[in-house]
């Protein structure tokens, strides 16, 4: 896996470009044939960052995205009330966690510094044999927040979910935000509970590979999700 590199100043590392960049490098890039030393999950793949601040290139951080592991909870649990000062997601972050069968974590890191977190579950749609996920939640470090982390968060994992065959995924947050990412709204596919109308938008999906016509239904999600309240806003 070739590593990826961008330059800018501390607001010019620009996330669309850097997003790309990273895209880029993991399509180009066979991880089956890269060193052992950059395979370091079974599916994955190392990503570098340079975050060049201020234009004089004094300070290098590098950005290395894999599979979460048993060691990095601690850092979760201290990241999630950073991250969302209003909102205490950890009891569904532990229990996507607990659930290793239908859950991909993905950790970001600086050195040792853990900085960014997303998780993907496996989901259904009922009467259906759609292969679907459910993006979320993703938090940065406020530190490190709009210098691409996010990004190469979401867009590691959509690489990954396509590689297990993955057909779509969805998500329940800001469309500004998402659909940067390949997501826009799904009014064919219902959310596990009903939104009020003002969130509809909110309520997005990206498909993964083609089919022959887009699935309609109701996403089925695995017990952690099953609660309603995670579903207002
Ligand atoms: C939302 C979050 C995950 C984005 O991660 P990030 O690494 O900071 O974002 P990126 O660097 O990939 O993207 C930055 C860009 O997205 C924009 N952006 C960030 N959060 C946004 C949001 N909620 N809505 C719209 N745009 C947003 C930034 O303004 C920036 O835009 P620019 O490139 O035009 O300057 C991160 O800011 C975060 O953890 N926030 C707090 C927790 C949260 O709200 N998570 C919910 C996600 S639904």
């Amino acid at each position: 896996m070739a590593c990826i590199r961008t330059r800018g100043g501390h607001n010019s590392v620009g996330t669309h470009s850097l997003s790309t960049d990273v895209y880029r490098g993991y399509k180009s890039n066979s991880c089956s044939s890269a060193p052992w030393y950059y395979r370091r999950i079974h599916w994955g793949c190392r990503y570098r960052l340079w975050n060049c601040i201020n234009h004089s290139y004094s300070e290098m951080n590098e950005l290395e995205i894999c599979t979460g592991v048993p060691g990095d909870a601690a850092a979760i649990e201290s990241l999630y009330p950073e991250a969302f000062p209003e909102e205490d997601l950890l009891p569904l972050v532990r229990d996507l966690l607990r659930d290793s069968e239908n859950v991909v974590s993905l950790v970001g890191k600086t050195g040792s510094q853990l900085v960014g977190h997303v998780v993907f579950t496996r989901c259904g749609i009922a009467d259906n044999s759609a292969k679907a996920a459910l993006l979320g939640p993703l938090a940065v470090a406020p530190d490190w927040q709009n210098r691409g982390i996010g990004s190469a968060l979401v867009r590691t994992g959509l690489r990954h979910l396509i590689d297990v065959e993955v057909e779509l995924v969805f998500v329940l947050g800001d469309p500004a935000y998402y659909g940067r990412l390949g997501f826009a709204p799904d009014a064919l596919v219902e959310p596990p509970f009903a939104l009020p109308a003002e969130c509809s938008g909110a309520w997005q999906s990206q498909y993964l590979m083609s089919i022959a016509a887009p699935y309609a239904g109701k996403l089925t999600v695995p017990l952690p999700w099953r609660h309603s309240a995670l579903w207002s806003p």
